[in-house]
């Protein structure tokens, strides 16, 4: 129906982006679309057939496969949001891994990665209703989106967070290694050439260092409500 927004949500790693959106998205009936859980499948993608690796990124070569890299999303209800699947196989899990977060930033990196998700994105959320979160959502795919949050939280809340769901699935982590990454990650994301994670203008910033997932939710329902109404 007409009433339908975009909403967009881009910011630093583990700043409760998701799960904001799932929140969001589960509210109003709206798709969610976990776009940084894409670019970590090509990520999978490029180490399972040794296109990167600590020493190595065989970027021409990924360039030239990507389009038999098929990336698709389906909802699976008893988790009430849509999960990742890389041709065919379900990744949700195996995307989220320490080792996968050590390589997608310099996968995203790449300009002809960018294209083919950001197209897409586009295609998914052609018809609002939607709800993205990621690095350049606001600034790049849905420029003209209803309602943008840039979320932000201090870099030892976040790789505290990081840490805890990681160890809660069983991964043996050390906490000095996630916080590593997690400013690796947001220094790369931030200076890449193509499509830098930057605020937009007329996004609204929102610290959720010191808030609750109940609390973050209270605050963004409101800005929200405020621009279905103004849609
Ligand atoms: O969940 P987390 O914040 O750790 O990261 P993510 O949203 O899963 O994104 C993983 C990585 O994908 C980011 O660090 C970026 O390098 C990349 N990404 C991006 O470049 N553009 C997006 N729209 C989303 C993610
Ligand atoms: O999507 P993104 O990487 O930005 O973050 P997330 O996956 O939504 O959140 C990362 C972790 O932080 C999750 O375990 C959330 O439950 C937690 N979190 C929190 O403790 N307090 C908040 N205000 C937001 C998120």
């Amino acid at each position: 129906d007409n009433n339908k927004i975009t909403i967009a949500i881009d910011g630093f790693s583990s700043t409760g982006k998701s799960t904001i959106a799932k929140q969001l998205a589960n509210q109003l009936g709206y798709v969610y679309v976990d776009s940084g859980a894409m670019y970590r499948a090509v990520t999978l993608y490029a180490m399972q057939n040794n296109l990167i690796g600590d020493a190595y990124f065989k970027e021409e070569t990924l360039i030239e496969q990507l389009p038999t890299i098929d990336i698709s999303f389906a909802f699976n209800k008893t988790l009430g949001f849509a999960e990742v699947f890389l041709n065919g196989v379900n990744v949700e899990k195996d995307i989220r891994t320490l080792e996968v977060s050590g390589f997608v930033s310099q996968v995203a990196a790449v300009p002809e990665v960018r294209k083919q998700l950001v197209d897409q994105q586009r295609k998914i959320g052609e018809n609002k209703g939607v709800v993205m979160d990621g690095r350049d959502i606001g600034t790049v795919v849905f420029p003209n989106a209803d309602l943008k949050l840039f979320m932000t939280a201090s870099a030892e809340t976040r790789a505290e967070r990081r840490y805890n769901e990681l160890i809660e699935r069983g991964d043996e982590v050390d906490y000095q290694a996630v916080l590593k990454n997690v400013q690796e990650r947001d220094y790369m994301d931030s200076n890449r050439k193509d499509s830098p994670l930057i605020k937009a203008k007329d996004a609204i910033e929102i610290d959720n260092s010191n808030m609750t997932i109940d609390e973050q939710f209270k605050v963004i329902s409101n800005l929200v409500t405020k621009a279905i109404s103004n849609a």
